[in-house]
């Protein structure tokens, strides 16, 4: 009798694991306790700066409120990480993975295996360059070109009565990531029907704060006359500040800055005077990433770029907004 309860108990826990594994379409429970409840694997490009840390609160409080169970992994800005991270997703059966990709290129192989294994991908913040859409199922995140347009226009409007040249440092985003890309891309473009501005030194500053002040401290030492400063984030026109000060300059001054995300820290530099312009980019992207992430898996259609609203800031708008701004 013993052994008869023994084999039906064993059978009973072979039905229960296979009836766990994910793939998309289905109705959840993949690779999770097997209580129900939809399981994303999410791959954090990592802790790099304001916007990231509130981009990841945003993730897990919305995963919490919509009742998916979140397999969190921080990349800590490195692709190996990331390609790691999605193949234990894989293996982990999860139903659903979204990541935020550090970089633009080298994903097809890993997403090829994502979508061999049947579980869909979603792309959240930042895009790749794949020419193969099949290999996610949507792109929620800014438009990056159009942010660098917005800080351009600003800049355009603001030296129009100036005869220039204008001297314009920038410090870029990580190389090679979506962000740097089009930040650049949509500057650019704005400012090239405009001879007297110039782009006189360029250089990645990681989208950190300590690299943002390395990077500008040497600007200030090579680079003579330098009117603005274009940071690609907010965290790295911050460090810059450090470095225009201890070089004995006044920030939003004697150098104009326009920085992109709109986080606390960077608003209170508009307020103060310190910053000049700042387009934004919203890190709350959570709540939505968790609706679409609950449509693809019970098999509905969702869009195939989902573009996140987001506005521009002045001085004056920073102080009035600044009370209330939530990250
Ligand atoms: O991908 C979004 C960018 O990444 C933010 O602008 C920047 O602050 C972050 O590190």
């Amino acid at each position: 009798m013993k052994k008869i309860t023994r084999l039906l108990l064993i059978g009973a826990l072979a039905v229960t694991a296979a009836c766990g594994g994910g793939g998309s379409g289905g109705s959840g429970g993949g690779g999770g306790g097997g209580d129900g409840k939809i399981v994303m694997g999410f791959s954090q490009v990592g802790a790099e700066s304001g916007w990231r840390t509130a981009n990841t609160k945003s993730i897990q409080e919305a995963a919490k409120e919509a009742g998916i169970e979140l397999k969190f992994s921080d990349a800590q800005q490195k692709q190996e990480n990331q390609i790691k991270a999605i193949r234990s997703f894989i293996q982990q059966k999860v139903d659903v993975i979204a990541f935020s990709p550090v970089v633009e290129s080298g994903w097809d192989p890993v997403l090829r295996e994502a979508k061999n294994a049947g579980i869909p991908v979603i792309l959240t913040d930042r895009a790749v360059d794949s020419t193969d859409t099949s290999l996610y199922r949507t792109f929620l995140g800014s438009d990056f070109v159009e942010e660098g347009r917005k800080a351009a226009r600003w800049l355009v409007e603001e030296f129009k009565d100036d005869p220039g040249p204008v001297n314009i440092v920038e410090l870029q985003g990580t190389t090679g990531s979506a962000p740097a890309n089009d930040r650049k891309a949509g500057f650019e473009e704005v400012i090239a029907s405009e001879p007297k501005f110039k782009i006189v030194a360029s250089q990645s500053g990681d989208f950190t704060r300590a690299k943002g002040k390395e990077v500008m401290e040497a600007f200030l030492k090579s680079t003579p006359d330098i009117d603005v400063l274009y940071a690609h984030n907010d965290d790295m026109g911050l460090g810059a500040i450090e470095a225009i000060e201890g070089a004995g300059k006044v920030p939003g001054k004697d150098i104009k800055i326009i920085t992109i995300d709109a986080v606390r820290d960077g608003m209170q530099a508009l307020a103060d005077g310190k910053i000049n312009f700042i387009v934004e980019c919203s890190p709350l992207l959570g709540p939505q990433l968790m609706d679409l992430a609950k449509k693809i898996v019970a098999g509905e259609e969702v869009p195939a770029r989902v573009v996140t609203e987001e506005t521009t800031f002045t001085q004056e708008q920073a102080r009035e907004v600044l009370p209330s701004r939530p990250y």
